[in-house]
C-alpha cells in the first residue's frame, strides 16, 4: 500500500514522520559499522538532525546511541556536563558516569531518581571547571569505550559552540579564544583516536564546522572525521513525500501538482518541501475543498512561500551570515547575494565591481573574496555554474530578491 506520511511537527522528524534517505542511511550505517568517525555536512534544514535521530532508532539494538546537543553550550565544561547527562537513560553507563561526579552529586545521591534531569545537569556542571573538564571528560570516554555494546556518540550543533567560543568576549576572534577551541577540539580528536572501534563520533550542526574552524586556522582538528555530504532530495523523492503527506491529510493532488511544486522549489531541501505542503494543506482546509490543482501552485508559491510565512523562515539565512562574517564584510556579502538574485548569475568580474562599491581592494583582498565565496558555497547559498555563481535554491533566490531588490542599486 502507498505510504501515508505525517506532517513534521517541531524541529526534527523520525519514525512515521521520516521520509526517504535510504540512500544515505545505508552507506552511513556501513561506515559506522566500519568504525568511522563522521561529519555530516549540509546546508540548513537539510535534515541532518532528523537523519541522526533516525539512525539512532535503526541502530538502537546494536549500539548505544547517544545524542548530544551543544546548541546552548558555551565552553568545554558545559559540553562535558552535557555528555555525562546523556548517559542517564543508559544504565550501567550512567552508574559509572555518576561515580565520576560523586562529589558534585553528593547532596542528591540518595534521592537521585527523583531529581529532575535539569537539576542533575546543574549539579554536574557545578562539578566542572576549566581545570578538570579534560580529565573528567577522559574518564567519561573511558567508560564509553568499555560499554558492552559499541557507542555511537552523535554531537549536534558543535559548530555553534565552537563559533561561540571563538567570538567570546568583546574583541572578536582573539588568540586566546582560538587556543581554547584548539584545546577542546584536540581533546575530542584524541579521544576519538584512542577509542576508535569502541566509540564512533558523528558530528553535525546547522552551520558548517569546517568554515568556522578554517577562519581560525584550525581545519586540521577535524581531519579524523570522514565528511558525508547530505544532499537535497531528488525530485522523485520530494514529489513522493508530497504525495504521501497528501494521502495522510486526505488531500487529492491533480496529476502533476506535486511535480509542479517540486520544480518551483528547484532544490528540494526537505524542510522547504514540508513548508510548501503545509501551505497547500492550510489553503485546502480554508476553502473546504481538498482537491489541489497544478495551476494553483504558482500563486500559492508567490503568496505563501514568498509571503510572510516564507519570510520568517528565510530570515534565518540572512541572520546567519553575521555568524560567519565580521560586520564590515556584511554589506559586500549581502550585495553579492542580492546581485545574484536580481541577475540570476554573477561572475567574478561583477563581484570585483561590487567590492569597489561595498568594500575596498585593500580591506578585502582576493583571498578574502575567495573565502566569502567558499563559505557561501559551503553553506548552500550559491554554487558555481559555468563562469559564474547562481543560487542553489530557487526559493532562497526568489525570497532574497523580493526582500532586497527594492533598495538595491548597482552602478553599472
Ligand atoms: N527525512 C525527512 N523526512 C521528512 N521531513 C524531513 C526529513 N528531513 C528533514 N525534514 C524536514 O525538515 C525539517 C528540518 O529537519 P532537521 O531539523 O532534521 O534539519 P537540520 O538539517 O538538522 O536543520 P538545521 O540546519 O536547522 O539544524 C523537519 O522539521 C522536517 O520538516
Ligand atoms: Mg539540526
Amino acid at each position: 500500500m502507498d505510504r501515508k506520511l505525517r506532517q513534521a511537527q517541531g524541529n526534527w522528524v523520525d519514525g512515521d514522520r521520516f521520509w526517504g534517505r535510504e540512500g544515505d542511511l545505508e552507506p552511513l550505517m556501513r561506515m559506522i559499522d566500519d568504525g568511522a568517525h563522521l561529519s555530516i555536512v549540509a546546508q540548513r534544514r537539510m535534515g541532518k538532525t532528523s537523519l541522526m535521530k533516525e539512525l539512532s532508532q535503526r541502530l538502537g539494538e546494536r549500539y548505544v546511541c547517544l545524542f548530544l546537543d551543544l546548541q546552548k553550550e558555551s565552553e568545554p565544561a558545559d559540553a562535558v556536563a552535557a555528555l555525562a547527562l546523556v548517559l542517564k537513560p543508559h544504565n550501567p553507563l550512567w552508574q559509572k558516569g555518576r561515580a565520576v561526579f560523586a562529589n558534585a552529586l553528593k547532596s542528591v545521591a540518595s534521592s537521585i531518581e527523583e531529581v529532575s534531569c535539569a537539576d542533575i545537569g546543574i549539579k554536574l556542571r557545578a562539578g566542572l571547571n576549566s581545570g578538570n573538564w579534560m580529565d573528567k571528560g577522559d574518564e567519561l570516554f573511558r567508560i564509553l569505550s568499555k560499554s558492552e555494546k559499541p557507542v555511537l556518540l552523535m554531537i549536534d550543533e558543535l559548530p555553534l559552540m565552537v563559533n561561540r567560543m571563538l567570538r567570546d568576549g568583546n574583541e572578536g576572534m582573539t588568540l586566546d579564544n582560538i587556543r581554547q577551541v584548539e584545546r577542546f577540539m584536540s581533546w575530542l580528536r584524541k579521544n576519538s583516536i584512542e577509542h576508535q572501534g569502541k566509540v564512533r563520533i558523528m558530528l553535525s550542526g546547522s552551520i558548517g564546522l569546517e568554515p568556522v574552524l578554517h577562519q581560525a586556522g584550525l581545519s586540521a582538528v577535524i581531519n579524523n572525521y570522514q565528511p558525508y555530504d547530505l544532499k537535497p532530495w531528488d525530485f522523485e523523492t520530494a514529489a513522493g513525500c508530497l504525495d504521501a503527506l497528501a494521502r495522510y491529510e486526505e488531500i487529492v493532488f491533480e496529476a502533476q501538482a506535486a511535480q509542479a511544486m517540486v520544480e518551483k522549489l528547484g532544490c528540494c531541501i526537505p524542510h522547504h518541501v514540508q513548508l510548501f505542503f503545509a501551505c497547500v494543506f492550510k489553503h485546502c482546509m480554508h476553502r473546504g475543498d481538498m482537491y489541489f490543482r497544478a495551476d494553483e501552485v504558482d500563486e500559492l508559491y508567490e503568496t505563501e512561500m514568498l509571503g510572510l510565512r516564507g519570510h520568517a523562515e528565510m530570515t534565518h539565512y540572512e541572520e546567519r551570515l553575521s555568524m560567519y562574517f565580521p560586520k564590515e564584510r556584511l554589506p559586500l556579502v549581502k550585495a553579492i547575494l542580492t546581485e545574484t538574485s536580481v541577475s540570476g548569475t554573477v561572475t567574478i568580474a561583477v563581484i570585483r565591481e561590487l567590492r569597489e562599491e561595498y568594500a575596498s581592494p585593500e580591506s578585502c583582498r582576493d583571498e578574502a573574496l575567495n573565502e566569502i565565496l567558499r563559505i557561501l558555497q559551503h553553506d548552500g547559498y550559491i554554487r558555481k555554474k559555468n563562469e559564474g555563481y547562481v543560487y542553489e535554491s530557487a526559493l532562497l533566490r526568489d525570497w532574497w530578491k523580493k526582500a532586497h531588490e527594492e533598495f538595491y542599486t548597482r552602478r553599472r
